[in-house]
């Protein structure tokens, strides 16, 4: 689907440098020795380089220093620490996005945990039950804190991981610059929460505007792709590559090449996928992001090194990743429920609650609100549950798109398997975190409510989760 507007209309000269640096690796994050694994996270301001000079770095809000934040990597089963530290001046905190792990952990300040104030710190502790690749970043304040830079991959590895000759996590972002090439401030701004989100002017592959990535003929390369975007869809396209999906949103699939090679990413959605290097040494293919029709732009180029290729024929070991424990839905007697969102610019809200009261559109708009789920506008640390579901129930949720703008919707501490989507969805049938809906569109989503607490249900497009489009699911 197209939005009905431009998201590049301030498109930046970084967008069309053409810059030709090779893209770095994220810094991995360096485990201290114990039986449990432990990281240290400090949120904190820095001056970052996304583009090479003349770009002057950039005023960032950064875990230990960069963001991307660092990688995080445990294998699964492995009890993870971390401990985040707070030197901003703003309230925080850590959600771990995609990993069903216990309700105290979860990360969502108000909800979960009260928020880390400035100079306080919490600790994190779980074990992730599934391997696949996640993401944190801070769930209070979100809109601010993500869009100025605070998040960064959590990788799960397989305990049996497939074969292939390297791996690599591309986070993709997105930055609204100024001129001077520091963050422009208008994350309140009335027209991004009514329409599509905060889109950037500037995107950016794991930190870095991307020039080329280097690839040797013959490799088998695992890339694990993540949209840390507010409002950015991506649809990227591996020129003359025929990239497998091998997991949604951490979780297997049944290894598939997407229709027309194009893997399309949603906010806070990630991709693994599989790339056979198949062509020969010095060559180099673009890779196109053509979400956008109006404004399509190579992301990345595959530059091919001039080394003699890796291997003569194309690997042919299995590609296929072992299954996680997530529980299968019962779909014999399940819970039914619904969530239809409404709201936002061109959208047929009249009225919606807002704290028990019901309001007009005028009304909502005056106290910050512009969507609601079933009529009402929710206050992230002000919420009844809208939804009770028993401890071990299937819940089958439909949620209904009544609004002509995308709508990423992500439930917290459970994954779901999207039993029927109306758009054209790569995600039918697979069992993910966040379901991208389209203008208009219908999707069917079934999980098992094993998991007991108050769960957050929210669009991922920061926005508008702080405008109304939140909830909560009791599982109880
Ligand atoms: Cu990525 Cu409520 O979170
Ligand atoms: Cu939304």
């Amino acid at each position: 689907m197209t939005t009905p507007f431009s998201p590049f209309s301030r498109r930046a000269f970084l967008l069309s440098a053409g810059t030709a640096a090779a893209l770095p690796l994220l810094p991995a994050l360096k485990a201290q020795a114990g039986d449990i694994k432990t990281f240290s996270l400090k949120a904190s301001p820095a001056a970052v380089r996304l583009a090479p000079e003349p770009f002057p770095e950039t005023n960032l809000w950064t875990f230990n220093g960069s963001s991307p934040g660092p990688e995080i990597r445990v294998r699964q089963g492995e009890t993870v620490r971390i401990v985040v530290e707070n030197a901003l001046p703003d309230d925080t905190s850590v959600h771990w996005h995609g990993l069903r792990i216990p309700h105290a952990m979860d990360g969502v300040a108000h909800l979960t945990q009260p928020p880390i104030p400035p100079g306080g710190r919490f600790v994190y502790e779980f074990t992730p039950p599934d391997a696949g690749t996640f993401w944190y970043h801070p769930h209070v304040h979100s809109v601010v804190q993500t869009n100025m830079g605070l998040y960064g991959p959590f990788i799960v590895e397989e305990k049996d991981p497939i074969k292939v000759d390297r791996e690599l996590t591309w986070v993709l972002g997105d930055w609204r610059l100024g001129t001077d090439g520091q963050m422009r401030d208008n994350f309140g701004s009335q027209r991004d929460y009514l329409r599509a989100g905060r889109f950037g002017n500037t995107v950016t592959l794991s930190g870095q505007v991307a020039g080329s990535q280097v690839f040797r003929a013959g490799e088998r390369v695992r890339i694990r792709l993540l949209n840390a975007c507010d409002a950015r869809v991506f649809s990227l396209r591996f020129h003359e590559h025929h990239p497998k999906i091998i997991a949604l949103d951490g979780q297997p699939v049944e290894p598939f090449s997407p229709p027309g090679g194009a893997v399309v990413l949603g906010p806070a959605q990630r991709a693994d996928i599989i790339v056979d290097m198949e062509h020969k040494p010095g060559q180099s293919f673009p890779i196109i992001d053509g979400y956008y029709p109006q404004a399509p732009y190579e992301l990345v180029t595959l530059q091919y090194s001039d080394e003699a290729p890796l291997r003569s024929s194309p690997l042919n070991t299995p590609i296929r990743l072992a299954a996680n424990p997530v529980p299968k839905p019962d779909l014999s007697n399940p819970v039914l429920l619904e969530a239809v969102l409404d709201g936002g610019d061109m959208g047929s809200l009249e009225k919606a609650m807002v704290h028990g009261i019901q309001k007009t559109k005028v009304e909502m708009m005056a106290a910050g609100k512009m969507w609601a789920i079933n009529g009402v506008a929710s206050f992230h640390n002000h919420m009844d549950p809208m939804f009770t579901i028993p401890r071990g129930r299937t819940a089958v949720l439909t949620f209904r798109n009544r609004t002509v703008w995308p709508h990423p919707m992500h439930i917290h501490g459970h994954s779901f398997t999207v039993l029927e989507h109306d758009g054209n969805s790569i995600q039918k049938g697979c069992t993910v975190d966040t379901v991208l809906l389209g203008g208009g569109e219908t999707a069917k989503v079934a999980f098992v409510a094993d998991n007991p607490g108050d769960w957050m249900l929210h669009c991922h497009i920061l926005g508008h989760a702080d405008s109304g489009m939140m909830t909560i699911i009791r599982v109880a």
